[in-house]
């Protein structure tokens, strides 16, 4: 089907907005608006709120808000709140948090807490004397004309920590960087970076054309490309740990013994084997951007800087790993993830309030660690899982609840669904076999007619 382009769409009404889209991809269809409308919230200002976070909202996507009880973090007892809709996320954490509990719980430690920007730019001209200006001239004069963007972020105890020339003609030609160290306190700070680092452009462009120590072609030479916060922050890094003593983690028929070998042989695999290791980190990442978004964070930026620190060997690899000392299994995660808890979401979406609310209002560094928890907790599930009994018993007993929402199952049906699987293995062909016995029909076709 041919479409047109619209015009001034991000200026017609809502109402208007949905009869355009639904009579152009949706065939005029009123279910489809129906579906959209569903979603509306009877309060109008919430409603508003939420419309207002993008443009063009037409509806509300829902996602499942769950917790996860019973996370020792640091001594501390937490329920952790995940916005996710993968089924066995909030389940794995808790069953996560649950084995821990009793083995001296979750430990974290931010290792650094340092955020990036870069104004990239362009000069043809003499090195040395660039590298002198730039210490000699420009520096000061960088950290002087931000003063009234700085002001505030310094009261609270944060800035600019450091700035550097970086010479990166052997890559292109011509083209060199001021890297910028900021310290964005309890903020993610992507605003305050970027307004500093446009700034920095500014000055280094009068700077330059009013200096005398620049020929008139060096001057002319000077092209800022861009000015952007870097999302690769391998230096704002925490650290979440478990151990305990080997002889612990025996469980069941399991010896400690035999689960260590498993275990760590699954994490040297993840180590070395990029195809593993992408596996291995994404769920990692269920734990993260679940904890990310419930907490009104960007999980773009999260995600995009743990793969990119993966990889910072030249080689995609785990981000956890273990190791066994002196009668001691330890498993640690090191993740580098920019959070704020000021500012964004946090303070506007109500869901976000109450997820903080629920951690105890916690800082940007508590709640990097309480991320790298999550992200740890479902590591160890999912590996736990993986070299014992395998993934798919716990998982498809999760996705049960989806087969039998597609079928449209009635309460009781439910009920005796959960009862039916309890000592068998579900897959969709058994619980779309069992179903059609029950309704006493031959096919889902048939049900479908019914
Ligand atoms: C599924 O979302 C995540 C796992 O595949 C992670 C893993 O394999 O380690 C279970």
């Amino acid at each position: 089907m041919n479409h047109t382009p619209v015009e001034g769409f991000s200026k017609m009404s809502k109402e208007g907005k949905i009869e355009w889209l639904v009579n152009e991809y949706l065939n005029g269809s009123e279910q489809a608006i129906q579906t959209l409308k569903q979603y509306w919230n009877e309060d109008l200002e919430l409603q508003r709120l939420h419309d207002e976070f993008s443009e063009n909202t037409l509806s509300n996507f829902y996602m499942p808000f769950g917790f996860a009880p019973n996370f020792l973090i640091d001594g501390e007892l937490m329920c952790i709140p995940m916005a996710i809709e993968e089924s066995s996320v909030v389940a794995a954490a808790s069953k996560a948090a649950k084995f821990w509990i009793d083995r001296g719980g979750f430990k974290t430690q931010v290792l650094s807490k340092v955020k990036l920007g870069h104004v990239h730019f362009m000069f043809e001209g003499d090195k040395e004397k660039l590298d002198r200006f730039f210490l000699e001239t420009l520096l000061a004069k960088l950290f002087k004309d931000t003063d009234p963007i700085t002001k505030n972020m310094q009261a609270r105890g944060g800035g600019i920590l450091n700035l550097k020339l970086v010479d990166k003609t052997s890559e292109i030609e011509n083209y060199y960087q001021i890297h910028a160290e900021f310290d964005t306190v309890d903020s993610m700070g992507a605003n305050f970076i970027n307004s500093c680092l446009e700034q920095f452009a500014q000055t280094l462009k009068r700077e330059v054309y009013e200096s005398d120590v620049f020929t008139n072609e060096e001057k002319e030479s000077l092209q800022i490309v861009m000015c952007i916060l870097s999302n690769f922050t391998p230096e704002c890094i925490v650290r979440a740990e478990v151990s305990c003593k080997v002889e612990d983690l025996a469980e069941g028929n399991v010896s400690s013994e035999e689960f260590i070998e498993k275990f760590t042989r699954a994490v040297r695999i993840a180590e070395v084997e990029p195809y593993r290791a992408t596996t291995h980190n994404k769920g990692i990442m269920n734990g993260v951007d679940a904890v990310v978004i419930a907490t009104g964070n960007d999980f773009r930026a999260v995600e995009a800087c743990a793969h990119a620190y993966a990889s910072k060997d030249g080689r995609y690899s785990s981000l956890t790993h273990c190791e066994v000392k002196e009668g001691v299994f330890r498993f640690w995660l090191d993740l580098p993830i920019a959070l704020g808890t000021v500012g964004g979401l946090t303070s506007l979406h109500p869901l976000v309030k109450l997820a903080l609310q629920v951690l105890g209002s916690p800082n940007a560094e508590k709640l990097m660690g309480i991320v790298a928890v999550a992200g740890l907790a479902q590591n160890f599930a999912a590996l736990r899982s993986l070299v014992t009994t395998g993934i798919q018993q716990g998982h498809m007993k999760m996705h049960l609840m989806n087969i039998l929402n597609q079928l449209e199952a009635t309460d009781e049906e439910r009920a005796y669904f959960v009862n039916y699987f309890k000592d068998k293995t579900v897959s969709h062909h058994a619980v779309i076999d069992e179903f059609c016995r029950l309704r006493g029909v031959n096919s889902v076709e048939e049900l479908k007619k019914n």
